[in-house]
Parts: C-alpha cells; sequence; structure tokens
C-alpha cells in the first residue's frame, strides 16, 4: 500500500490508472476507522481495480466549539486496517495542502442541510460539501461509498455529486452496529460506562419507530412519540430531535404515505450521537431510494 500526501501526487496517481482503464474506488474518511469503515472499503475493493482510502480531519466541517483538536487521530491502527483490506493508497493530505493562504470557494447544498445536522451544526455541511468535492476532484474516482449512519451526509453528497456531473456513482452502505444496536462511530470511544450502556436507546427508538411503521402505522405523531418515550426511559439522555421524514428531501412528515427515513440525534453529557432507520409502510410500491 502506498500512502501519497500531495494533492499533486495523488492526482497523477489517479490520471494514470483512468487512462490505462482502471476503475477506481473511494473511500473518504476521517480516520479512527472502525468496522463501519471496513465495511465500506470491502464494498469498494469488490467493485473496482483500485482502491483510495483518504484519511483528512477536515478543520472545516467543525465548528470552533467542536473536538477538532481531540478528534482521534489513531494513524497507524488506521494504516494497519487499509493494508489488510488491500486499499492501494491511503491518502493523507495536510490541511494546508487542500486549504492554502487564499483559498476561497465553497460548495453548498442548501435544502438538505437546512434541517437536522445542519441547524445543529452550522457550517458543517458546507466543510463537507466542500472537502468531499475537492476530494473529488483530486481522487477522480468512479465510485464513492458513505455509510448510511450519516444519512443526511451521504444524500447531500448524492446530490452534489448529481448537480455538478462530478462523474462519480455515490453508494451509500448500510450502517454496522455494535451487537447491542449502538451504530458504530469514531467518537464512540468518548462514552463512559454509564453512557455507553444507555446509548443504544437512540437506535432502540429509532428501531421502534421502525416496527410501528412496517406494521402499517402511518401517523408520525403516534411513532414520534414512542420514539420518545423509548429514550426518556433514562433521565440523563436528551433528545435533540427524533424525526420521520422523506429518504430524498429529508422534510418531515406528518403522515407516512409510503417510505420514511427515521433520524435522531441525542445528547449524552457532552456527547452526542446520531442514528437513522429506513422504514416502508408494507405493501405500497415506490421508487427505490436507498
Ligand atoms: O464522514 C466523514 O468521515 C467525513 O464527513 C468525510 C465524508 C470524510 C468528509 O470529511
Amino acid at each position: 500500500m502506498k500512502t501519497i500526501r500531495t494533492t499533486r501526487a495523488m492526482a497523477a496517481w489517479s490520471e494514470r490508472l483512468r487512462r490505462e482503464g482502471v476503475t477506481i474506488g473511494f473511500v473518504p474518511t476521517m480516520g479512527a476507522l472502525h468496522d463501519g469503515h471496513r465495511s465500506l472499503i470491502r464494498t469498494a475493493r469488490l467493485r473496482c481495480d483500485a482502491l483510495v482510502v483518504s484519511i483528512f480531519v477536515n478543520p472545516s466541517q467543525f465548528s470552533p466549539t467542536e473536538d477538532l483538536s481531540t478528534y482521534p487521530r489513531p494513524i497507524t491502527s488506521d494504516r494497519a486496517l487499509c493494508r489488510e483490506e488491500g486499499v492501494d493508497v491511503c491518502f493523507e493530505p495536510i490541511a494546508q495542502t487542500l486549504y492554502p493562504q487564499g483559498f476561497q470557494t465553497t460548495v453548498t447544498v442548501p435544502a438538505l442541510a437546512r434541517r437536522w445536522e445542519g441547524a445543529a451544526r452550522p457550517h458543517h455541511f458546507t466543510g463537507v460539501a466542500t472537502v468531499v468535492t475537492k476530494l473529488f476532484g483530486i481522487v477522480r474516482p468512479h465510485l464513492a461509498l458513505f455509510g448510511q449512519k450519516d444519512y443526511q451526509q451521504a444524500v447531500l453528497v448524492r446530490q452534489l455529486a448529481e448537480d455538478l456531473n462530478l462523474g462519480v456513482a455515490i453508494q451509500m452502505r448500510p450502517t454496522v452496529r455494535e451487537r447491542d444496536g449502538l451504530a458504530m462511530s469514531s467518537r464512540n470511544i468518548y462514552l463512559d460506562a454509564d453512557e455507553r450502556r444507555i446509548a443504544p436507546l437512540l437506535s432502540q427508538a429509532l428501531r421502534a419507530g421502525q416496527e410501528m411503521i412496517e406494521g402499517g402505522m402511518s401517523n408520525v405523531a403516534a411513532i414520534e412519540q414512542v420514539m420518545r418515550q423509548t429514550i426518556e426511559q433514562a433521565p440523563t439522555i436528551h433528545v435533540e430531535y427524533l424525526a420521520v421524514c422523506d429518504p430524498n428531501s429529508l422534510e418531515p412528515l406528518s403522515v407516512v404515505a409510503n417510505r420514511a427515513i427515521l433520524l435522531g440525534a441525542v445528547r449524552l453529557g457532552s456527547i452526542r450521537l446520531i442514528d437513522n432507520r429506513p422504514a416502508k409502510i408494507p405493501g405500497r410500491k415506490s421508487r427505490t431510494t436507498q
């Protein structure tokens, strides 16, 4: 496996392979790789001839009060995981290369970024959209994979790739969970023992909502009430949002006519957890979006 640090070397590597007709798969990450990333890497490995993983803790998607300086950076074990999974290139740019002095262009996807994580973390999605667009421009992948765990991010990236004709197919892969249902995330290591014990309540709440819809319930107020009650079993977990939304626009629904995505965010002490579950009213046909 090669480690590439400069945008010029990365672009040259991709350009050479593209000229030879090689298909390039890409998994953009901020490192602290876990089994969720491993599953994206494995899928990309199977679908493409060559595979690039980027490891870059992108400063522009963190607000000044967030955890940029303490974000986990276990680069040795990250590289080992990439090597184990047959990654060809680990692209590890430094911030000044991606954002040199004078850098001023940003990418926004306003409607998809307006609610949920976008409302809780202003500028977050502009940072994500900008860095992902830059990474696509440098790596020039044919296929890029994103985890469903960050559903809003994946939908937004799919939209920007289409809107800007970036020539990359975006694929969303299912969330990988711990045995108790907690969605894998690089930030789970911040949870102390008590927090870790109650953290699965978020996935349990979303699962309860999913089961209601799959049982035919279309009344969103009733579904949201059950999800909230599930979480509120533990007084130390605070709901930021629990919503039943259209899976494409992410706008909240009041009645589930067909497909929905259930989105949730909670706060446990200083830690925010997000998760989601797709659901579908049984027996209705629709365009598949996930
Ligand atoms: O999901 C992430 O790890 C990041 O938001 C991404 C897509 C790598 C952009 O920095």
